[in-house]
């Protein structure tokens, strides 16, 4: 099947497994190209020119977890551990909301000891400011989730990584899938927005087992979902391993803009680190979502989940943000940034 071909399948909403790895089979950008073109006229079927910026706040390296991917494991005993204190994050969603980004990302290892810190925190950001706030803090038993919730939080990010069963388990020591899909579900039923997602290019993973993550979205139907590619760090057993190039990972992207179609997408850190224009090309081809970095540069350098990682001694501002999405033709849309429902458009969803 050509990318033309392909195209006309997915137009008419035929995502059956042979159109789905044929796709991501291709290995040519341009043959893909109507297909990129497909997932960013349905991006701007929903958001327009439109690009959310979401600060992200890394508030505490601490993680009680081994994922053999991750720079900030448990066995790393190279990283200098901290956990940012109360102020510290406040004057951090300060300077988001003076530069009028509306919605903080606190994103952290799993690091249990903090639970309580940070259903505080999240009550303090929410007496203080008009925001919205999400959490990217892991798995956490059902009442944290809960505590969290009613303390203020709106939505939370949480990565299955791979549905791979072997995979998975490969490389999470710590987890067990059928837990993380709990979890997922737990999420959902305390009324978060939901957000998930993939590594992709993973050591081991195959083509067919991304086609069975994107079946499990479209059961979920989560409200946002970042993918990343997968990025070697020095000091974890995957240490020695490459990574693939951005062109698969961007092919995934496309394929959730065109399967889950309102979802949110963001140009995620990991893309921009595989490449320097790798943001940019996500926000050209179907996501509406832009994520700097706002910790504290001071601890910038100790959450390394990855080598080589951007924006880590550079201070991230809304004007690098905004000149990122204007590169790729897009426009800054303030506000909280929620999942644009629009039913008439997406008439299976509702
Ligand atoms: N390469 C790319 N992404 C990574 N993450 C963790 N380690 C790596 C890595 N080595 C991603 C995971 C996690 C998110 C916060 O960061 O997908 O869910
Ligand atoms: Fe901890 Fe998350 Fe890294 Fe796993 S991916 S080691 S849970 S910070």
């Amino acid at each position: 099947m050509s990318g033309d071909d392909i195209r006309r399948e997915l137009e008419r909403g035929n995502f059956s497994r042979e159109v789905l790895t044929a796709a991501l089979a291709i290995t040519n950008e341009n043959e893909f190209m109507p297909i990129f073109e497909l997932s960013e006229s349905i991006c701007e079927a929903y958001y327009g020119k439109s690009v959310f910026i979401r600060g992200i706040i890394e508030f505490t390296n601490r993680c009680r977890k081994n994922c053999r991917y991750c720079g900030i494991r448990r066995e790393n005993g190279t990283v200098e551990r901290y956990r940012l204190t109360e102020d510290e994050v406040l004057s951090a969603v300060d300077r988001l909301v003076r530069e009028d980004i509306h919605t903080v990302v606190l994103q952290g290892g799993e690091d249990p000891a903090s639970d309580d810190h940070l259903i505080d925190l999240i009550r303090s950001i929410r007496e203080r400011y008009d925001m919205a706030v999400t959490l990217s803090v892991g798995e956490r038993p059902f009442d944290v989730y809960e505590r969290m919730r009613h303390a203020g939080a709106d939505r939370f990010l949480l990565r299955i990584e791979t549905t791979d069963p072997v995979l998975f388990s490969e490389l999470h020591p710590d987890d067990d899938l059928a837990y993380r899909k709990h979890c997922l579900t737990s999420l959902k039923e305390l009324w978060y927005e939901v957000g998930s997602g993939i590594m992709v290019g993973l050591p081991g993973q195959t083509i067919e087992s991304i086609v069975n993550d994107l079946f499990y979205f479209m059961d979920l139907r989560p409200d946002m979902i970042g993918i990343g590619p997968f990025l070697p760090h020095k000091d974890t057993p995957l240490g020695d391993e490459k990574p693939r190039e951005l062109f698969l990972t961007l092919k995934v992207m496309a394929l959730i803009r065109i399967t889950l179609r309102d979802v949110n997408i963001p140009a995620t850190t990991a893309m921009g680190t595989l490449s320097s224009d790798g943001r940019i090309k996500a926000m050209r081809y179907g996501a509406n979502v832009f994520m700097p970095n706002y910790t504290p540069s001071t601890y910038r350098g100790k959450y390394l989940l990855y080598d080589n990682k951007i924006c880590v001694n550079e201070d991230c501002t809304n004007a690098c943000a905004v000149a990122a999405i204007h590169a790729a033709g897009k426009v800054f849309a303030p506000g909280k940034g929620g999942r644009h429902r629009t039913p008439e458009l997406n008439p299976a969803l509702e």
